[in-house]
């Protein structure tokens, strides 16, 4: 791996110490930082990134950060869950403080906290404030865009924030080794319903309900107290080229019409075959190794600026749960117009 010298971790804390914004890599996806306690450094972050100031923004934290300082009424069960996979790539809902008045919760009586497991990160939040601040960073990509999960995608995608100074300083720590974002566990609401997962993740809800030892609820879409998630709307991490998700089933009939309609496609597969006419990336069959990849892969795709990109739809078993999740959401819009075109 490469590795940020200490006297870059120590700059780039410096720049979040002065409200600059800093780009970091977590064991998920890049992030785009500042100092969660600096509502400026805040609400640069919503304003890079073109994010509705609806949206909150979770806050990362070293691994032996108080956590009262965040937090109220951390219940058992936050605890439990942080024994078991903090550092890592769980993001858990609570309370927020009463004295915090930080913008990354954009007003919601809550806060999302996650201490990631990566040298850099946890090196960055020592340097930073002793250790006892925290980092507000959303993935660092534009609104709606794919996650980074490169330093070069983090450059890629704004270049001329860093051109303008905007984001002072991106840590390049190479390739991400999950992939894909935090587990997003709820647990502000436990009284009246429960652990909710919001988001699903490499870590599976199996392994949270092993931990808590209670059933889970699954965020519902027409539920109106869900607090706000970005990563819970249903179009988001999405490629600008319109994307499709067909079962492996429908591949062949699906890729043959759009031949015959000389359509300028690619294709994200996991099932192998060579003779494919036109660009493809053949992605692993196992769901973690997968995840790892899926980023990078449909940033590529995507760069060759085709008509359509279709994804074969990986099964619909609960260890593709998490990646299913995101493909759902990168194909969203396209996926719905094209099978009511077919059934017209
Ligand atoms: O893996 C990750 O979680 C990455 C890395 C950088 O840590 N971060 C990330 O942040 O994915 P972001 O902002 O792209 O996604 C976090 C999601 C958003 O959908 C946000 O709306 C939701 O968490 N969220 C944050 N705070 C929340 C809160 N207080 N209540 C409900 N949802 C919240
Ligand atoms: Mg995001």
């Amino acid at each position: 791996m490469v590795f940020p010298s200490l006297f870059d971790i120590q700059e780039a804390a410096d720049l979040l110490t002065q409200g600059r914004l800093v780009a970091f890599p977590t064991e998920t996806v890049y992030g785009l930082g500042g100092d969660a306690e600096n509502n400026q450094a805040v609400a640069a972050i919503y304003r890079v990134k073109g994010r509705p100031n609806n949206h909150p923004i979770i806050v990362h934290v070293h691994t032996t950060a108080d956590l009262n300082r965040w937090a109220k009424d951390i219940p058992l069960a936050a605890e439990q869950l942080m024994e078991a996979f903090w550092p890592g790539p769980l993001t858990l809902i609570l309370k927020r403080a009463d004295t915090l008045s930080t913008e990354a919760g954009a007003g919601q009586s809550t806060l999302g906290l996650r201490s990631p497991n990566h040298p850099v990160a946890q090196a960055l939040l020592q340097a930073f404030k002793n250790g006892q601040g925290g980092i507000a960073a959303p993935s660092a990509n534009r609104f709606g865009h794919i996650s980074p999960t490169t330093a070069q995608h983090v450059i890629a995608e704004f270049e001329q924030e860093i051109q303008a100074g905007e984001l002072a300083r991106v840590l390049d720590s190479g390739a991400t080794d999950v992939g894909i974002e935090s587990t997003i566990v709820d647990l502000s609401r436990l009284d009246t319903h429960g652990p909710v997962l919001l988001r699903p993740g490499h870590i599976s809800k199996e392994s949270l309900m092993a931990v808590l030892g209670v059933p889970f609820h699954t965020a519902q879409k027409n539920d109106h107290t869900t607090p706000k998630a970005s990563g819970t709307l249903a179009a988001h991490y999405a490629p600008n080229t319109p994307t499709i998700l067909v079962p492996t089933k429908d591949l062949d009939r699906i890729l043959a019409e759009f031949n015959q309609a000389k359509k300028q496609i690619v294709l994200l597969h996991y099932h192998e075959k060579n003779n494919y006419p036109f660009p493809h990336i053949l992605l692993p069959q196992h769901a973690t190794e997968y995840a790892k990849a899926l980023y990078a892969s449909l940033r590529e795709l995507d760069a060759l600026k085709k008509e359509v990109i279709v994804i074969e739809a990986p099964p619909s078993t609960k260890e593709w749960l998490a990646v299913m999740d995101r493909l759902k959401r990168a194909s969203y819009a396209h996926t719905l117009d094209m099978y009511s075109e077919h059934k017209k």
